[in-house]
């Protein structure tokens, strides 16, 4: 079904990715006193963990940030379509201790590790976020899961789905060059990714490094530009999808660097310009 992809075992598409992740949840039966152990590419803990993924296993059991007495799953987020680093290890862990394993690839739906091995092909269980890579409005997919009655497709995702399918490898190329492009203009003004993407990763954002993260997200949100979060962590997310033109990268990293849009020696040409219009709000997703 997902052209261009390696495909994944038994995959149904459901309304979204917290939906997908209930139907993994239900299905394992956990306990309200057992522990889901979250564990991320960026090594995220507590509140900057997503609420989507916090707030679905609050329904049904505990999260942890590290592994102890009750956990009864993993769960590994691929931050941002970048692969976590320790998936191997921690695959053969989850074995030893009978734990599920769950890859929660939300925002990684085109992403391959090194090998070419898809996000989401090497646990017990994976999870999708398709607006998160498609122009679609919701929708998510879950893997693994095995076929039982009342876990149909959802009609209207998977419609949907089907015509966006083919843009896969287009829409993947955008990315990264929208990634790199965006990195350029950020280089010049001695500014870097907290998260580079690596060989095979499709990054769904630009995770900028900033020592003035309130700052700089005032003033995004001021030039209606998406960003977060909201905690402190020592990065921001800006939007590198594959809607945005030159300008729309220009702009975004003009306006993320601040101190040195008026200088010509850091400004790529049409930077300025770019900066002074208000132009149309830039969303994280496309
Ligand atoms: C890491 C992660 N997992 C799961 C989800 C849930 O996806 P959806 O918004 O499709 O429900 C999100 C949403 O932001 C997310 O960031």
């Amino acid at each position: 079904m997902e052209a261009d992809l390696p495909p994944l075992p038994r995959t149904t598409v459901t309304s979204s990715g917290r939906e997908a992740l209930a139907r993994i949840l239900a299905y394992l039966r956990l306990r309200s006193d057992d522990e889901v152990w979250i564990t991320t590419t960026l090594g995220l803990r507590d509140l900057k963990i997503s609420p989507c993924v916090t707030g679905t296993i609050a329904r049904y059991c505990r999260f942890a940030a590290q592994p102890g007495p009750r956990t009864a799953a993993v769960l590994v987020v691929h931050d941002y379509g970048v692969p976590h680093p320790g998936l191997a290890v921690l695959r053969d862990r989850c074995r030893r201790h009978g734990w599920p394993l769950i890859e929660d690839a939300a925002h990684a739906f085109a992403s391959t590790d090194s090998t070419g091995r898809r996000l989401g092909a090497l646990a017990d269980f994976a999870l999708y976020s398709l607006p998160k890579f498609f122009a679609m409005p919701h929708g998510g997919l879950v893997s693994g899961l095995p076929s039982q009655a009342g876990d149909e497709d959802d009609e209207e995702t998977a419609m949907r789905l089907r015509a966006v399918l083919p843009q896969v490898r287009t829409i993947a190329e955008a990315r990264r060059h929208n990634w790199l492009t965006l990195d350029g203009l950020l280089h010049r003004v001695g500014r870097e990714s907290a998260l580079p993407p690596t060989a095979g990763s499709v990054p769904s954002v630009y995770v900028l490094r900033t020592e003035r993260q309130f700052a700089t997200l005032r003033r995004l949100r001021q030039a209606g530009i998406e960003s977060g979060p909201e905690v402190h962590c020592g990065w921001l997310l800006l939007p590198c999808h594959q809607s945005m033109s030159p300008g729309d990268l220009r702009r975004v990293a003009a306006i993320a660097d601040g101190s040195g849009i008026d200088d010509d020696h850091v400004a790529p040409s049409g930077l300025q310009d770019a900066t002074r219009s208000p132009g149309r709000p830039l969303r994280l997703t496309p």
